[in-house]
């Protein structure tokens, strides 16, 4: 903005000058030029301003590792649930068979194939599949920390457990689960693993959304909204990606696979 303040003046200085002098006609040519650039500049600001505001949010985070499902991150913008009074989601209801489902379908495609060309780009090794040359075996991290976050729904409301789709069913079938009286329940290991995987995530994706405080007139005093509009991850998008690559149950991990 200051540099087209500076041109104009210069302009305005130069039409002042006498004409029909040799020198004159250097500052037409000048004077042309810097109407030019100006006109230029403005052109430019133009577009870069539209194209500013059109440009779709960044598809990652800059510093972020390979993902195979990278193509499949949009953002949109989503309006967080309170979970109190009339605005509870389904997942935070009373437990039941329809609202366990509703659970397991969040992480239901969690293990997923990649092919060797992309497993190559991730930086870490993973396992190969038995009877799928070509194929390995990942489980996006949201699916893994969802799956947590419902090992300890399940252990603050015990009822009947979920293992179905688990991401981590080799730990699960023998540490994870221990036998209280006639009820199965999660072991203290695997809690504290669960626990330890969602706190790094949310430190890790580090949400600065604006939580804000608002009257309230029923409590007479100014209450805290979370309520609030988030840009989001488009889950559901993810979702579709893993569902496409799931095998369902993990693979047989137990072989051998030579690399
Ligand atoms: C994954 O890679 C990072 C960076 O090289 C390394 O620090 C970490 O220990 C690796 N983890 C596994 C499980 O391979
Ligand atoms: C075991 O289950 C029965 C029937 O569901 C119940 O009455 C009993 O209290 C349970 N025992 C324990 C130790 O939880």
């Amino acid at each position: 903005m200051l540099s087209l303040v500076l041109l104009w003046r210069r302009t305005q200085k130069y039409e002042v000058l006498p004409t029909n002098t040799a020198a004159s006609r250097i500052f037409e040519v000048k004077d042309a030029c810097l109407i030019a650039l100006l006109v230029l500049s403005l052109l430019l600001n133009a577009i870069l301003g539209i194209g500013w505001a059109f440009t779709p949010l960044p598809q990652q985070f800059p510093e972020a590792s390979y993902s195979p499902a990278q193509q499949a991150i949009e953002y949109k913008q989503l309006k967080f649930h309170r979970g109190l009074a009339d605005d509870i989601p389904i997942y935070e209801r009373r437990r039941s068979p329809e609202v366990d489902a509703a659970w397991e379908e969040l992480y239901a495609y969690a293990a997923s194939r990649t092919s060797h060309s992309e497993a190559v780009k991730m930086a870490n090794k993973t396992w190969p599949i038995l009877g799928e040359p070509g194929n390995y075996v990942i489980a996006l991290d949201v699916f893994h920390q969802l799956h947590c976050l419902d090992m300890i729904r399940q252990e603050l409301f015990p009822g009947k457990l979920l293992l179905l789709h688990n991401p981590d069913i080799s730990a699960l079938t023998s540490s994870a689960v221990a036998s209280h009286g006639n009820e199965t329940r999660l072991s203290r290991t695997h809690l504290r693993h669960c626990i330890g995987a969602i706190r790094q995530a949310l430190q890790c994706y580090a949400d600065t959304t604006p939580v804000v405080w608002q009257w309230d007139a029923h409590f007479q005093e100014a209450i805290q909204r979370d309520d609030v509009v988030h840009t989001c991850r488009d889950f559901g998008r993810i979702q579709e990606w893993a569902k496409e690559r799931s095998m369902g149950l993990l693979p047989d991990l137990s072989v051998y696979i030579q690399g």
